[in-house]
């Protein structure tokens, strides 16, 4: 088993009004808390960023960086494009989730060692749910979705050739019709959205 980490940094962040990724955090940039938190569990890391700052971005303690694409689901495949033939297995997670815990990148690896072909961290959904169309919804028959999520290199390529776009990877294999394995996530892995998230995320920090 050999498994590389695979970090989207790809984003314009739109909602948040600038590249979130590349905002200081602490004594880092988020990216930077990123790519960190997969190094000691990796073979390498691979990071995707936007086209047009390939040139000028440094990632210190990634092994590669390379450019993204017009989308998160062209990015991972930008990244995916570069692993080489001893890798085995990928963890795809988002440049944008800081504060993901060595513990929870093991426990999505120990997953995949048993066998699981994908791994996807989950939450609870705290707040109550209302489809747009004004149905109410049962909030226990669904869970939030994080990153690092965890794949058998060849089951990933073979969900990406079709060159589909979605939101996260999980949601390719589904249309493969492979089942993926669902692992406890983490509250604190909370995404990078809106600058709110970012005070948040340093709040975290501070408190230890
Ligand atoms: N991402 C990427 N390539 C893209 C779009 C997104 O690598 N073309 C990455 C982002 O950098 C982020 C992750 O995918 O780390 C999750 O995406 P999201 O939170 O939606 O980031 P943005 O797309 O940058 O934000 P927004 O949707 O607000 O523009
Ligand atoms: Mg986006």
């Amino acid at each position: 088993m050999e498994t590389w980490g695979l970090v989207v940094a790809g984003g314009s962040g739109a909602r948040f009004g600038r590249p979130k990724q590349f905002e200081p955090l602490g004594d880092r940039r988020v990216v930077d808390w990123a790519v960190d938190s997969l190094t000691s569990a990796c073979a390498g890391v691979v990071v995707v960023v936007p086209a047009d700052m390939v040139d000028a971005i440094d990632v210190p303690a990634a092994t590669l960086v390379v450019a993204g694409g017009a989308d998160r689901s062209a990015s991972v495949r930008a990244g995916l494009a570069t692993l080489g033939p001893d890798a085995t297995h990928v963890l795809v997670h988002d440049a944008a989730r800081p504060l993901a815990s060595t513990d929870l990148v093991a426990t999505v690896i120990a997953a995949l060692a048993d066998g699981a072909p994908g791994v996807v961290p989950v939450v609870p959904v705290t707040d109550s749910l209302r489809s747009v169309d004004g149905r109410s919804v049962d909030r226990d028959g669904f869970v939030a979705v994080q990153t690092p999520q965890g794949f058998d290199l060849a089951t990933l390529r073979t969900a990406h050739a079709r060159g589909a776009s979605a939101s996260d990877d999980a949601t390719l294999l589904d249309e493969l019709g492979v089942q993926v394995r669902h692992v406890s996530g983490e509250a604190t892995n909370f995404k990078v959205t809106q600058p709110h998230d970012l005070a948040v995320a340093r709040a975290v920090l501070d408190a230890g």
